[in-house]
């Protein structure tokens, strides 16, 4: 019998590439998405890669009645998978309280209508930034957590505790949290992939609209971190590697095999890259050079942040597999899809 699953934001890049794997591994999967930052477009991709078109509802998940409604008609759900969230860092500083109504709203409806219906597994995307400035390096699960500089940040720290709270008080409830490091790269097929609205925040998508000329030129914010090239080092993860560990959540959670009711895990590879590390690897990878320039330090960058993924390992049986050449490239080859509209 095949379990379902409901995905919020599963049109999304880390959502669509779970949706992906979540089926290849047999289950019937439930797109919950209000389309605010991904397309209709998507449902028909993941078709063509796994000859499967999941259900789709168009819901903002800020309405309460209709998130209710829409999981009245799923009870029969094992678990949910949380993508949904706005994920701007510097917008969220901007407008702070849009993040919090989106991001906390949609989480606190979501949790009470699996609370209406019975559904008790529950994944949280979660991320590295709920460590702030981490003190000692890998970071573990147990090094403390700090507010985080932005207001999205915060969201999923408070997003965590909110959780732990609930789960105290139902004790047929379990989730499982994931922390992810730095997601970047693309489905293999080059048909799925990261799809940034505007000019992009994050380092990848903007190093390859760089590379295709929709960008003049990155800035590389800052070289006199103490770092081995001054440049910050960041743990960035292949995001179909990051999608197969919601699978192994989704299946430790069905068959009951956590050690606690809330457990949280760190999503990375252990392996920290500078800046230009990056750059570099991009430069190998597509034979061309980047045009990019160094400039002031970008506020609430951290010098450094990678993974300890031994409890991953342990707990979940995931590690990432693949490497930063292989990340990257994927990332290149959608880009260049994405530009030929193929
Ligand atoms: P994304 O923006 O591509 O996907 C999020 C999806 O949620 C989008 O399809 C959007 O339309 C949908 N959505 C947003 N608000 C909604 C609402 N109110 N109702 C219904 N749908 C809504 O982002 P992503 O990169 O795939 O990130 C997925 C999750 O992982 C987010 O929670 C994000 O905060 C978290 N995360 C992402 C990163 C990253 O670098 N990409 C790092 C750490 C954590
Ligand atoms: N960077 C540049 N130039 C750019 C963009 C980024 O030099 O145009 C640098 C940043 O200074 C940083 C590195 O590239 O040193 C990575 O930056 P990203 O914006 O790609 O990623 P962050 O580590 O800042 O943020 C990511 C996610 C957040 C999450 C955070 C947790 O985007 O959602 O990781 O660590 F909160």
């Amino acid at each position: 019998m095949k379990h379902k699953i409901i995905v919020t934001g599963g049109c999304g890049y880390i959502g669509s590439h779970t949706v992906v794997e979540l089926i290849e591994n047999n289950y019937e999967v439930v797109i919950l998405d209000d389309l605010s930052n991904s397309s209709e477009e998507t449902l028909g991709r993941i078709e063509k890669i796994t000859k499967v078109k999941p259900t789709f509802i168009n819901i903002d998940l800020k309405n309460v009645a209709e998130t209710l409604q829409v999981f009245n008609k799923h009870k029969d759900a094992k678990a949910v998978i949380n993508f949904a969230a706005l994920k701007a860092v510097g917008e969220s500083v901007q407008k702070p309280l849009m993040y919090y109504k989106n991001n906390l709203y949609s989480l606190l409806n979501t949790l009470s209508a699996q609370l209406e219906n019975g559904i008790n597994g529950f994944i949280f995307s979660s991320s590295a930034t709920v460590y702030g400035t981490p003190e000692t390096l890998p970071i573990t699960e147990e090094n403390e957590t700090q507010r985080p500089f932005s207001a999205y940040g915060n969201t999923k720290k408070i997003a965590e505790e909110i959780l732990d709270d609930f789960i105290k008080s139902n004790n047929a409830f379990s989730a499982i949290s994931l922390r992810y490091f730095n997601p970047i790269g693309a489905h293999e097929s080059g048909l799925i992939g990261e799809l940034p609205s505007g000019i992009p925040n994050n380092l990848m998508p903007y190093i390859t609209q760089t590379a295709v000329g929709i960008r003049e030129k990155l800035m590389v914010y800052g070289n006199d971190y103490p770092t081995k090239d001054g440049t910050p080092i960041r743990d960035y993860i292949h995001v179909v590697d990051l999608a197969k560990a919601h699978v192994l959540a989704v299946e430790r959670i069905i068959k009951k095999e956590q050690d606690q009711p809330l457990e949280v895990f760190n999503l990375g590879t252990g392996n920290g890259f500078s800046v230009l590390d990056v750059i570099n690897s991009f430069e190998e990878v597509s034979n061309l050079k980047l045009n990019y320039e160094i400039t002031d330090r970008r506020s609430g960058d951290v010098p450094q942040l990678y993974a300890a993924t031994d409890l991953a390992k342990e707990k979940l049986g995931w590690t990432a597999n693949k490497s930063l050449n292989e990340m990257i490239s994927s990332s290149w080859k959608w880009e260049q899809k994405l530009r030929n509209n193929k």
